[in-house]
């Protein structure tokens, strides 16, 4: 028999329905606790749209701050960090790969205050890192790490299993796209997958954040709509969306800076592009 003192019972509340259907959501990886600087890569998916320039700024920007800085050139068959810096180091990646020296070893000082690690361009060698030998690397990364507060890792164009890896390894993803469609879309396939492999890697990797760059806008407000239009698919077949690390405005001073061989920071440092890139390392900064 039923109590008739009993309170009928009320279908929960929205908000308290909300509350359950969110306590049962799939949680995000625990944060690796990280030992170290932080490891920020660079990603497009598109070529040529401006990525190292990009990565070489920001590694000046944030050496300019005061911040310990490595620049590893993870272009591994088309390096060009130190093209686009007219050094010619004397060492480079492929004396750690073939075992010779620690990364530390490979370093090469730039006048910015930053150290970089070479690649070498057109290398077959260190195009074609086998697994093994690619996690080795990205090891000894993680060891030099604890020496810097910031590595910066200029990756390839594309999406293969190099620039996946080392993309995921990365604490933090930064994604530059332009206003074209076909860079745009490019840039979702990398969001996809490295949230794909993110996923594939919950438990030993943590949360490797991804976060968007706009380079080459025609001003803040193009360079926002862009961000909006990515952010908008992601938001729809991603379910989130990585927040804007910053636009950075297309100035006829980057390629100047670059025909020149000099970090723009040093020959324009108060371009809009130049002042731009400084505002995503405060962003990073102040994290
Ligand atoms: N903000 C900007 N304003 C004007 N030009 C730019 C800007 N950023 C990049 N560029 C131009 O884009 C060109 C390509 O830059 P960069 O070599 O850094 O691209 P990338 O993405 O590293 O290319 P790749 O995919 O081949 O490695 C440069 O030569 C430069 O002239
Ligand atoms: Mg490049």
């Amino acid at each position: 028999m039923s109590d008739p003192h009993a309170v009928p019972a009320r279908p929960p509340a929205p908000q308290l329905l909300e509350s359950r259907f969110l306590a049962l959501r799939p949680q995000p990886a625990p944060a690796r606790p990280r030992v170290g600087g932080r490891v920020v890569a660079i990603a497009s998916g598109k070529g040529g749209v401006g990525k190292t320039w990009f990565a070489i700024t920001l590694a000046h920007a944030l050496a300019r701050g005061g911040a310990r800085v490595l620049l590893f050139d993870g272009d591994l068959g088309l390096a060009n960090v130190d093209i686009q810096l007219g050094l010619m180091p004397e060492r480079d990646l492929s004396s750690v790969v073939s075992g010779g020296m620690t990364l530390e070893e490979a370093a090469v000082r730039h006048a910015g205050g930053f150290d970089i690690v070479a690649g070498r361009s057109g290398s077959g060698a260190l195009s074609a890192l086998d697994g093994v030998t690619l996690a080795r690397v990205l090891l000894a990364l993680r060891k030099a790490a604890e020496r810097y507060d910031y590595v910066i890792i200029d990756l390839g164009a594309g999406l293969d299993a190099t620039v996946r890896r080392m993309a995921v390894f990365a604490d933090l993803l930064l994604v530059v796209a332009t206003e074209e469609p076909t860079s745009l879309t490019d840039a979702y396939a990398v969001l996809k997958l490295h949230a794909a492999d993110r996923g594939a890697d919950r438990g030993s990797i943590a949360a490797s954040e991804a976060r968007i760059v706009v380079n080459q806008a025609g001003s803040r407000t193009g360079g926002e709509r862009t961000y909006a239009t990515l952010a908008r698919a992601c938001t729809a077949f991603l379910g989130h969306a990585p927040r804007l690390a910053g636009v950075i405005r297309r100035d006829e001073r980057v390629p100047d800076a670059i025909r020149r061989q000099t970090p723009i920071l040093a020959r324009h440092p108060t371009a809009p592009a130049a002042e731009d890139v400084e505002t995503v390392a405060a962003g990073l900064a102040g994290d």
